[in-house]
């Protein structure tokens, strides 16, 4: 529907920014923290940096957090390195550690923002992983307790949860992202029972919190797509729900409706890859219930029939944003109304609007986009980034925000993917996606210094002026 009048945003809503742990904090082996999965990547290049100082946030958090507030951020969405809580995982507590977050926090609310804090981020404790990570039913208890010791720590001063960064992602894409640990080349039956177990984790979490934390809220933040079919033909569109099921709806199902989407299940069961349930397990997924959904939303994904052969996989391994395809499911298809970044991902506001509607459509839960971002290659020249590309695709995803408002949608929060430059996952710190710039590159760390972007000063006018002047 095309509007004459457009709905302002919300008084309350979230203008924030998004980082992680592991690729902004550095600092990896200091003040007791224990080594993550992430921090000993096997199969990284080395010409790409790694995550042993990253963005150095973790000596600067102070300066970074007066940039936020200059920024005008309401809300800063971080997650906290499980390892610097509990460095193997599942022992003793390091006090550093909860001192560091305490300090981070307490720097946010004397600055007015609101922390949303994600507890697990890609980051899983490498002493578990050596116990056999997921595929252990003992990692759910691990975690639970995890929860359980931030909830009580940092409770007082946290109203916004968020369970699991992009589980789906660590699913399909483990590989390419790098959260696969010493079960990297593992089967994916088993890629799917340690699916199950992060699905309990996350809900005895969920649980946890609304028991310790009557006044907090907390949800899950996979990473969402809209998928379109390649052509009306109805083959296409089959294979399209069944992709979205597999991709997307899986992962909110279960927390949302407490058991797995059927056509997902029936996938699983059909390719012998379903996990085995435990007696409780369907009562655990069913009693935990989530107050808001988060999702990252970077692009949308298009798909066509499988062709039953190997032509259906079209790019081998993919990534977050690059479909692949598989053989009997579904096929990959370029979508040729969409450009693409430098990195291949394809450029789609509009889908962000379609999977707003679509997800408060079938779940009617608050909703909150903690990523949405540009990945490039700027250029310092003489002291400024001209990053005029990221206030392009952040400005068209915020228009889309708001027809999403005017189409009924509760949208309460945008937190673009990142407040400042930190490591890309899997594509070193040249892919920066920050406001702030961190001088420093693949090798040299330079002088580590932040510069505020074009970005930064059009961001900060869009949140003065409420989402109504985008410039
Ligand atoms: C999401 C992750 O998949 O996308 C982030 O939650 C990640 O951790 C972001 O950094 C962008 O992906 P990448 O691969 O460019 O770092």
């Amino acid at each position: 529907m095309k509007y004459q009048n457009t709905t302002a945003f919300p008084p309350e809503f979230l203008w924030g920014a998004s980082t992680s742990a592991y690729q902004v904090e550095g600092a990896t082996a200091e003040d007791g923290k224990g080594p993550s999965v992430v921090d000993t990547l096997p199969h990284r290049p080395h010409d790409v940096a790694d995550f042993t100082v990253a963005s150095d946030h973790y000596h600067r958090y102070a300066e970074d957090v007066a940039l936020f507030a200059e920024l005008g951020m309401r809300a800063y969405r971080f997650s906290i390195a499980w390892t610097r809580i509990i460095p193997d995982g599942d022992g003793e507590i390091n006090p550093a550690g909860l001192a560091f977050y305490h300090h981070l926090i307490d720097e946010l609310r004397a600055k007015g923002i609101e922390p949303i804090v994600t507890l697990y981020h890609f980051d899983l404790p490498a002493a578990l992983d050596e116990r056999g990570g997921w595929s252990d039913r003992a990692t759910i208890d691990a975690f639970e307790r995890y929860a359980r010791i931030v909830f009580a720590e940092f409770g007082g001063k946290v109203r916004y949860w968020l369970t699991v960064n992009e589980q789906n992602m660590m699913v399909l894409h483990g590989k390419a992202i790098g959260t696969t640990g010493r079960s990297g080349d593992t089967d994916q039956k088993t890629i799917y029972q340690q699916n199950h177990h992060m699905f309990l984790a996350q809900a005895r979490a969920m649980s946890a919190c609304h028991e310790m934390l009557p006044e907090a809220k907390i949800g899950p933040a996979p990473n969402i797509v809209s998928v379109y079919a390649a052509t009306c033909d109805p083959d296409d569109v089959i294979a399209a729900d069944d992709w979205d099921a597999i991709r997307n709806l899986m992962y909110l199902d279960v927390p949302a409706r407490g058991s797995y989407h059927p056509l997902a299940w029936s996938y699983l069961t059909e390719r012998g890859l379903q996990p085995e349930l435990g007696e409780d397990d369907l009562a655990i997924l069913a009693s935990a219930k989530p107050d808001f959904l988060a999702f990252n939303y970077y692009s949308t994904q298009t798909v066509g029939a499988s062709r039953g052969d190997a032509s259906d996989v079209q790019i081998r391994g993919g990534d977050q944003q690059i479909v692949r395809g598989e053989v009997g499911l579904y096929r990959a298809v370029k979508n040729d109304n969409l450009p693409t970044n430098a990195f291949g991902w394809e450029i789609d506001p509009t889908g962000l609007r379609t999977t707003l509607r679509r997800m408060w459509d079938r779940y009617r839960l608050p909703l909150i986009i903690t990523e949405n971002g540009l990945g490039a290659f700027d250029e310092l020249v003489n002291g400024r980034v001209h990053d005029d590309y990221r206030i392009d695709y952040l400005r068209r995803h915020i228009e889309q925000i708001r027809l999403a408002l005017a189409d009924g949608v509760m949208v309460f929060g945008y937190c673009p993917w990142t407040a400042i430059d930190l490591v890309s996952t899997h594509q070193g710190i040249g892919k920066r996606y920050g406001f702030v710039y961190v001088n420093r590159d693949e090798n040299d760390l330079k002088d580590l210094a932040r510069i505020r972007k074009d970005s930064f000063y059009w961001y900060q006018q869009v949140i003065a002026s409420h989402g109504d002047d985008l410039g």
